[in-house]
């Protein structure tokens, strides 16, 4: 997909699957803003651009502040001159806990990034797109925006919200020729699944990892390369009819295909 010309942002770009988005950006030939509150991950994600001769820039915030927020948009603007692609994209897991049991910070602190951080990133890329007059714009929700995961509420919570805001934005945006699209990435093999199955199970976290496995038609974990692969889709001139959807990245869970096929026919 050739990005050449074209200037991308991606949140959470310092790990995991907004990474694997910044170096598939940069090798299509994008400028890349990399936006994370992780400055050594971030910084590894640009060297790793820089070393394959593609050009990216850091600068650390958090997305819950929407000064951070302003700043980094700011940054964007002017160094590279536009946003035409934004991955929306850092989050949190928060606790694992049952609903009953759910302390009311880490509930807090979950919505804070993952709904909050999200909406105030379209607040203020949004305006940039609609003076340039497009662009195209990818919110990570998860298959938790789906469907529940017993044990994170507020994770199942704010990947809804995610949701309902990225079909919003797209109705209203649509007529500046922005589109707004949510992926939703099932297991993903990434430093988040891992501290899941540590937090489900201390002392065996790979059993977890193993039985989640054997419920996804696949029969494995994706990869983030998957998952950024099509962010990079529905932010290319390909995508150019869709808009205020949803993409599943889950090797077949959801649909439930699974326990069709552990009938002993396979
Ligand atoms: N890994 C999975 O299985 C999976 C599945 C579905 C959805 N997702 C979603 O994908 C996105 C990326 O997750 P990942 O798996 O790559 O996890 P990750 O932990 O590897 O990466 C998340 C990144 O977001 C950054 N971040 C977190 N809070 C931040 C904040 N307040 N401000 C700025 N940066 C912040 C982290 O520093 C990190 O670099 C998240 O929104 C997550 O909910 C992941």
């Amino acid at each position: 997909m050739d990005f050449t010309g074209k200037v991308a942002v991606v949140t959470g770009g310092g790990n995991g699957i907004g990474r694997a988005t910044a170096l598939g950006f940069a090798r299509g030939g994008a400028r890349v803003v990399v936006v994370d509150r992780d400055e050594t991950g971030g910084a590894e994600t640009v060297a790793t651009i820089q070393a394959a001769g593609g050009e990216a820039i850091f600068t650390a915030a958090n997305v819950t502040s929407s000064a951070d927020v302003a700043a980094y948009v700011r940054l964007a603007v002017e160094t590279y001159g536009r946003i035409d692609c934004f991955h929306n994209n850092a989050g949190i897991e928060g606790r694992i806990a049952p609903t009953a049991d759910y302390a009311e910070d880490d509930f807090d602190a979950v919505m804070a990034v993952n709904a909050k951080g999200v909406f105030l990133g379209m607040r203020h890329v949004l305006p940039v797109m609609i003076t340039q007059g497009g662009g195209a714009v990818v919110n990570t929700a998860s298959v938790a925006g789906l469907a529940p995961s017993a044990g994170m509420v507020a994770y199942v919570a704010s990947k809804h919200a995610v949701l309902g805001m990225t079909k919003v934005a797209a109705a209203e945006v649509g007529r500046n020729n922005i589109r707004v699209n949510a992926v939703c990435p099932g297991p993903i093999a990434t430093r988040m699944t891992r501290d899941i199955a540590r937090q489900v199970s201390p002392n065996n976290p790979d059993a977890v990892e193993a039985r989640y496995s054997s419920s996804i038609p696949l029969g494995r974990y994706g990869t983030a390369e998957e998952v950024a692969n099509v962010v990079l889709f529905l932010c290319s001139d390909l995508a150019s009819n869709v808009t205020g959807t949803q993409y599943v990245v889950d090797g077949g869970r959801l649909s439930g295909a699974a326990g069709v096929t552990s009938n002993g026919m396979r």
